[in-house]
């Protein structure tokens, strides 16, 4: 026989399958794992305005979130968790839970009442004295600048549309560097701009009245993006040894069938919900498909001269990213009828005509607020990110809002939220041993707070906050049952799940 009968054999054939089969099951079901990195972040996250409470003391100015009108059978956020007055009390919980980081935000309007002008005193005090008695506990503080809640001041003055809130974010940032700079060493600019755009309606950033606003939209879009380059480019300059990122909320796009054109839907849907804001964090450019999308609906953004330049010079040193689930797109047809849709929320998108259709993925289970889980999207989505960018990611938040109940004996059985963190953890290893640089984890949230359109009710905290909906209650802090399990996970590095 010769060397060519045999490459033509069934036999050599034969191998070449079972090759090709043994490669690809050990792509997906690794033999051996890597372990968690020596110094990972564990941690957990809240933000100001959902977590805080006192949203009129110590000479704070009203956010947005503090002037729009408040969701029918929800709470305002006047109070939240009260964690203004309980930090000492809550960090002290997070320090025996073992986290190594706590990601928090700042409340632009604690330290600038008015977004702009005299600096309030009293805002970089609770601030200092939070991040100094995370440091005395060990736990490094991961810093999110902007988390939904722009100073309604500025709001008055048109907010994003106008272009001075740029440089009022500016120079909100870098107060922030001159008065923390020396203790903090990880900062996140803005949580979830891409949200802001496609659903601000739902998080309250826009008012849900307001039609047809697309262009101003990306127009505060593009204004976003050139405070983040600022801000991300003075960080390096002010904090020599702080790290800094953007933190939009990414998900993996599943094409509803192989059909080619639900394929392209996926691809769309994923240019504007995630590749959009990315590539320009990371690479300073407009994704093309987004782009031409904006040019095609004429809601493209006006370009001034130099902007290319200042969205060039941000370079982030990781990527911060928030996971609840994947999302999955079809085809749709400009004839389509009845699909162009407003409306959604953050993980739920109908679509828009001639660009996707949102669909159902029948092999997912939901939350009990119709979120769909899907653990094993989360490891395509750390894997899609870290092959497009090669940054070193950080999972900002990831987690499950669900009805938790205080049983007779005050405990609070949360094994849906062990199962969902479980499984996801699960996954950010296997990641990890795909190759994915992944520095920390922090699920949404620590404790209990106030979801941004769902109200008390809807709980994802590891600490339970004895409030309901309308009724404040005493406002004491329970242990979940989550709370040991996460408490043993950080112990053992993840190797105890
Ligand atoms: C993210 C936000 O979109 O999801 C958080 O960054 C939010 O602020 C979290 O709370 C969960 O969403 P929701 O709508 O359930 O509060």
């Amino acid at each position: 026989m010769y060397w060519g009968d045999v490459f033509t054999s069934p036999l050599f054939f034969c191998y070449l399958c079972l090759l090709k089969l043994y490669s690809n099951g050990r792509k997906m079901f690794h033999k051996n794992l890597k372990n968690f990195p020596k110094d990972f972040l564990w941690g957990a996250s809240t933000s100001a305005y959902q977590v805080e409470g006192a949203y009129n003391e110590d000479g704070k100015g009203l956010s947005v979130q503090d002037t729009k009108e408040v969701i029918k059978d929800t709470p305002d956020f006047n109070v939240s968790s009260d964690h203004y007055h309980h930090y000492k009390e809550d960090v002290a919980l997070f320090a025996e839970m073992g986290f190594k980081t706590y990601r928090f935000s700042i409340s632009w309007v604690r330290i600038f009442p008015n977004g702009v002008g005299e600096v309030n005193p009293k805002g970089i005090k609770f601030y200092n004295d939070l991040i100094d008695e995370l440091l005395a506990h060990n736990i490094e503080p991961l810093i999110t600048m902007y988390h939904f809640d722009l100073p309604d001041a500025l709001q008055q003055k048109g907010g994003w549309s106008n272009r001075e809130t740029v440089d009022a974010f500016v120079n909100f940032a870098k107060v922030l560097f001159e008065n923390f700079g020396d203790k903090v060493k990880y900062w996140l600019t803005i949580n979830e701009q891409n949200m802001m755009i496609l659903h601000g309606a739902a998080i309250g950033t826009v008012n849900p009245g307001a039609k047809n606003i697309q262009k101003e939209l990306y127009q505060q879009n593009h204004h976003m993006m050139l405070a983040q380059a600022q801000t991300m480019k003075l960080c390096h300059k002010m904090c020599p040894k702080g790290k800094i990122g953007p933190a939009p909320n990414i998900s993996s796009i599943y094409p509803a069938t192989s059909k080619p054109e639900d394929v392209l839907a996926a691809q769309n849907f994923s240019a504007i919900r995630n590749w959009l804001y990315l590539d320009m964090a990371a690479y300073g450019r407009y994704n093309a498909i987004a782009w031409s999308y904006m040019v095609e609906e004429n809601i493209e953004p006006t370009i001034e001269e130099g902007d290319m330049e200042i969205l060039k010079g941000g370079n982030p040193d990781f990527i911060a990213f928030n996971y609840y689930c994947t999302a999955t797109a079809q085809e749709s047809r400009i004839e389509d009828k009845g699909a162009k849709t407003s409306g959604g929320d953050q993980q739920i998108s109908t679509g828009e005509l001639g660009v996707f259709k949102g669909a159902q993925n029948e092999n997912l289970q939901k939350t009990e607020f119709g979120w769909e889980i899907d653990p094993v999207g989360f490891r395509t989505t750390l894997r899609e990110i870290y092959e497009r960018y090669n940054l070193p990611l950080i999972v900002t938040e990831n987690g499950l809002g669900a009805y938790d109940k205080v049983e007779e004996d005050g405990t609070i059985i949360d094994d849906y939220r062990i199962d969902y963190l479980r499984k996801h953890i699960e996954q950010a290893r296997l990641a990890i041993t795909d190759g994915v640089e992944l520095l920390g984890y922090c699920p949404w949230s620590a404790i209990d707070l106030i979801s941004t359109h769902q109200g008390f009710k809807k709980r994802y905290g590891f600490i339970y906050v004895n409030r309901d909906e309308f009724d404040l209650k005493d406002l004491s802090r329970i242990k979940k049952k989550s709370f040991f399990w996460y408490k043993n996970v950080i112990k053992t590095n993840g190797e105890e799940i």
